[in-house]
């Protein structure tokens, strides 16, 4: 049986920092990963371009059900000893907007620089790997353990702590097992519930799992609608349970999406309405005053396309939410309740597109399960959960790469 130290499951962005720090202690150190290629959601994210940190990430931009566990990592790894590594491999980077850092070029830059790490501090790893369990080595008996790495010394049974993975080719023994498998957004590309089973499997409590940063779906009468404006986008402010983003929405044949949109599915539960706040910037009732005044002959629609999208006005109309007719017609009423309509409109999804487009995986295991100082399980020794896998799904905007990097270093001191 092959011996390691360290195992780590995935070969993502939590497992490969993970696997790094643990190299560089001088730990023998193996991530399997069943893909062909390493760091395939790094590849893929922030549109190829990798979003890989927020210059603002704080705990408040993380969802959880101890809001108080992301803090330890957060802070003993930050966003800027992130970026630090980044300017160390001379990764051309920039911010796009609101603190998000990505790449200039490529998203491979930052796979490169993860793997020349991985490679400076020994790190083993193997690809296209199927492993069909994981057991205990370290106690004869109960739920997921095994007494196959027994050895007889003295006639004494030497039981050897640690953990046995199984693939069909090999087993291999590791002191320390960390799960870095990820969520189960983008099931084509090798994400398995894989972390969340081995974690039930040793008896940890796994909150229930949703997919999060995703556009959610027309209603049928809905989607009659407004399929036909998919393409159009504004600025909005999007609430939800009492959470509000301001970003852009989009249209979509499907339903709603754009960065609002992806931010408040991560608040939004099925049956919930999302109101949206179509002109934040302009106050409608004054706005048709101030045209009212200058262009009484004009009609409500013109004057309201100078603040939408005209093809939005269009289904407005169409819809009754408005009626058209000269600003001259309107009084302070009705000018209000045209104010309250756009300001407050309400959308009820029918779902979400789900894990098919979904960014995050809402759950996982719970933290109380969890040191946030090792990211260990506290029934388990040398067993540690990192990444996505974890119940800590951060907002859109490069926080779930910040928290992947964070726990993964902090578990790679440990582990
Ligand atoms: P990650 O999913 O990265 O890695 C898990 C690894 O485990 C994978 O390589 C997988 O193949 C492997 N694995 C799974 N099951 C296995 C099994 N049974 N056996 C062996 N290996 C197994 N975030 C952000 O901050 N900025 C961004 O720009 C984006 N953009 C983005 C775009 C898209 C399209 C998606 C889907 C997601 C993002 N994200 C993002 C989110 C981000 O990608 C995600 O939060 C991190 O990759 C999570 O890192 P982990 O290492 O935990 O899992």
């Amino acid at each position: 049986m092959q011996q390691w130290d360290v195992i780590i499951i995935g070969a993502g962005a939590a497992g490969l920092m993970c696997a790094i720090e643990a190299g560089k202690r001088g730990r023998k150190v193996l991530v399997l990963d069943n893909g062909k290629r390493v760091g395939r959601k790094i590849l893929m994210s922030g549109g190829g371009r990798c979003n890989f940190t927020n210059m603002y990430t704080s705990p408040e931009n993380f969802l959880s059900q101890n809001k108080h566990f992301c803090k330890s990592a957060l802070s003993r790894y930050t966003q800027w000893d992130f970026l630090a590594l980044v300017q160390k491999h001379n990764v051309p980077y920039h911010e796009k907007t609101l603190g998000q850092l990505f790449c200039d070029d490529s998203a491979k830059d930052i796979v490169q620089m993860l793997m020349t790490e991985a490679k400076a501090a020994g790190v083993q790893i193997a690809t296209q790997q199927h492993i069909q369990h994981v057991i205990q080595a370290s106690t004869s008996s109960g739920t997921g353990t095994e007494n196959e790495n027994e050895t007889e010394t003295n006639g004494k049974a030497d039981y050897k702590a640690g953990y046995i993975v199984k693939t069909p080719e090999l087993s291999r023994h590791c002191h320390s097992l960390v799960v870095a498998s990820g969520g189960l957004s983008l099931p084509n590309l090798g994400a398995t519930a894989f972390g969340f089973q081995l974690a039930e499997q040793f008896g940890l409590n796994v909150l229930p799992l949703r997919a999060a940063l995703v556009p959610v779906t027309w209603q049928p009468a809905d989607k009659a609608i407004f399929e036909e404006i998919s393409g159009v986008s504004l600025p909005v402010t999007v609430e939800a349970n009492g959470t509000v983003f301001p970003e852009d929405m989009l249209f979509t044949h499907r339903g709603l999406s754009g960065p609002a949109i992806l931010q408040i599915s991560s608040y939004w539960q099925p049956g919930d309405d999302i109101t949206v706040n179509m002109s934040p910037q302009t106050d409608i009732s004054e706005f048709l005053t101030t045209q009212q005044q200058a262009h009484p002959e004009q009609e409500l629609k013109t004057a309201l396309s100078k603040l939408l999208p005209k093809r939005l006005v269009e289904k407005l109309l169409e819809m009754q939410v408005i009626t058209n007719q000269p600003l001259k017609a309107l009084n302070n009423k009705s000018m209000q309740n045209i104010a309250n309509s756009l300001h407050g409109y309400i959308f009820k999804p029918n779902g979400t597109e789900g894990y098919r487009t979904a960014e995050v995986t809402i759950g996982g295991v719970d933290t109380n399960e969890l040191s946030s100082k090792t990211m260990a399980a506290k029934q388990h020794d040398n067993l540690y959960f990192i990444g996505e896998v974890v119940d800590v799904t951060g907002w859109l905007g490069g926080y779930n790469f910040q928290w992947a990097w964070a726990s993964g270093w902090v578990a790679g001191q440990y582990c």
